[in-house]
């Protein structure tokens, strides 16, 4: 009697774990029924993984790199992020997290399906806009839209730039939207310029990078273009030009076989050295009437690295045979800029001591203090 009570027993409760397993794993019980029952999304990993990023748009690449179908894996501050181009006829970018929700697999390994969703190459989960879609051996409840998924982030494309908001997850709107506008330079629409671009991966963290294209000074001792005769900026004038961004005016004394000289006939060279928050930085040197305008970009893959991208503006020597020369021009520059970089002692990068020369970097880590406390205030 009582073995076959008991017998009865671990029957029934035989069958309720078998329903309870099917429940959880071969329905849309699968995503966790509290979360079905939601109408908010939930993603996963957590915004711990990227609320730190900086709330802003940084510029992760040019548009032709990013053709249809085929992702792209960027490192933004540590967190793997997959770009792709819609292949239906909007050709928009998405930004999605690059971490599959079921065991992590990387899903820029894997493949755009014809029907835009993207496949993970470990399991075969399919994703529509970073939402899981289909899990193959798993019937979807068609009545039940997809309530679980990856963090999706804001992508915009402007003057053939790419830029990402690496900060907000569109899908469960948690995180922290960009607080500005992508500044774009006068230049881009200026039919009188031309422009050549690159891209650099520098072994050191993005904002000594950033710093070191606001530092006058440094130009006559570390380039070989620089005035080492009269290295001595003078007339230096600084503005705030918002609560993000600011611009530095000053003048130098162009080197007797400088493009400023030969060029452009000019004793003094005028600057104007601006920056925006978070990682942009224009460069105008003017020689009369000659421009030279370089814009730079510096995102973070990692503490200790970055990208940069650089765009050359020029109002003078502007047929395209020249664009080769001031390539050469700036990987030189550059080459010198990372090996002076290269010797900055990693634990004392923010120096001891400012002299007024120092005055647009110190203006622009005193803008990125504000907004890193206004931002913890709110936490
Ligand atoms: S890890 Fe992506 S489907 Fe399993
Ligand atoms: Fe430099």
């Amino acid at each position: 009697m009582f073995s076959y009570k008991m017998g009865v027993l671990y029957e029934r409760m035989y069958k309720t774990l078998l329903i309870f397993i099917w429940t959880c794993f071969c329905t849309d019980g699968v995503y966790d029924n509290n979360i079905v029952k939601s109408y908010k999304i939930t993603t996963k990993p957590a915004s711990t993984f990227y609320h730190d990023n900086g709330p802003f748009y940084w510029k992760i690449g040019k548009s032709n790199q990013f053709s249809g179908g085929k992702m792209q894996k960027i490192i933004f501050q540590g967190y793997p992020i997959c770009i792709v181009r819609q292949v239906d006829e909007t050709r928009e970018l998405q930004a999605i997290s690059d971490i599959c929700l079921h065991r992590a697999a990387s899903l820029s390994q894997g493949r755009v399906l014809s029907n835009g969703c993207i496949q993970c190459p470990y399991h075969g989960w399919e994703y529509r806009d970073g939402l899981v879609e289909t899990i193959p051996g798993c019937p979807k409840d068609e009545t039940k839209p997809s309530r679980i998924g990856i963090p999706r982030f804001s992508v915009k494309e402007l003057n053939d730039d790419v830029y990402l908001c690496p900060t907000y997850d569109m899908n469960s709107e948690i995180g922290s939207n960009a607080l500005t506008d992508i500044h774009i330079p006068r230049e881009a629409t200026d039919t009188s310029f031309r422009r050549v671009s690159g891209r650099r991966h520098i072994r050191r963290p993005h904002n000594l990078v950033t710093e070191n294209v606001l530092d006058m000074m440094h130009v006559s001792f570390v380039h070989s273009f620089g005035n080492r005769l009269s290295p001595v900026p003078f007339k230096i004038l600084y503005n705030d030009l918002d609560a993000f961004s600011g611009k530095t005016t000053f003048y130098y004394t162009a080197g007797p076989m400088s493009m400023s000289s030969v060029l452009g006939n000019a004793q003094f060279v005028k600057v104007e050295n601006e920056f925006y928050l978070p990682d942009t930085t224009i460069t105008r040197v003017f020689a009369n009437n000659i421009v030279k305008t370089i814009v730079t970009h510096s995102y973070p893959i990692g503490k200790n690295e970055s990208i940069l991208h650089y765009d050359l503006y020029r109002n003078f020597l502007d047929s395209p045979v020249f664009d080769s020369f001031f390539r050469y021009q700036m990987d030189l520059t550059l080459d010198e800029d990372v090996e002076i970089l290269n010797s900055v002692y990693d634990a004392h990068m923010d120096g001891y001591m400012n002299t007024k020369f120092d005055v647009t970097q110190i203006r622009y880590r005193k803008k990125w203090r504000e907004v890193l406390s206004h931002k913890n205030s709110k936490k």
